[in-house]
């Protein structure tokens, strides 16, 4: 009976051990909900830069397009037919290729450095016409960043 139990005994902690350790290995993909303090995304892919605000969607629709972009990108009469309002905003963007560069898209899954709002915003060099926002200022480092790391996480919609 204690051969026995000494044998049995130890197998649901190897269990539950191999669980836990699975779960801190896969728990914490970066998904853009896993935050620090300073409101900075813990993860392997961007993380570390600092982000204005949760990286999702509808906060850089809020933020961003209909704060500051659809000034100018709305209507039928929107550069390069690029609407940022929030019915069109998605849909022309994400995996739609850019009019000054074809070669690129505006939005490119999980590639933030290929994708081409991300030159307009940085101003990077190679990018056709002007900054973005055209003769506005500049958006912040860390708002960009943002829009970064939702490129990175794949640019869910949600
Ligand atoms: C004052 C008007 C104005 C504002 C504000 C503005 N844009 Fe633009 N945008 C333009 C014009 C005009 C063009 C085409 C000429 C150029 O690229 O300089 C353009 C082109 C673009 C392109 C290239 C589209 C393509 O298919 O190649 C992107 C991307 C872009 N804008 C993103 C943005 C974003 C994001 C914002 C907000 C942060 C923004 N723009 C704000 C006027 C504006």
């Amino acid at each position: 009976m204690l051969t026995f139990l000494v044998i049995v005994k130890p197998i649901p902690f190897i269990f539950w051990g191999a669980t836990f350790a699975m779960f801190l290995f896969f728990g914490c993909a970066g998904d853009g909900h896993g935050l620090d303090e300073n409101g900075n995304p813990i993860g392997a892919d961007g993380g570390g830069l600092p982000v204005a605000f949760e990286p999702t969607f509808p906060n850089i629709q809020t933020k961003v397009f209909s704060a500051i972009c659809i000034e100018c990108h709305v209507g039928s009469q929107a550069p390069h037919g690029l609407r940022l309002d929030p019915e069109n905003s998605y849909a022309s963007l994400v995996h739609v290729r850019s009019a000054e560069q074809p070669a690129l898209f505006r939005v490119n899954p999980g590639n933030a450095d290929e994708s081409y709002i991300i030159r307009k915003l940085e101003g990077g060099p190679g990018i056709t016409g002007g900054q973005m926002p055209l003769n506005r200022p500049a958006l912040p480092q860390d708002t960009v960043n943002a829009i970064r790391l939702w490129i990175a996480h794949g640019a869910p919609q949600n």
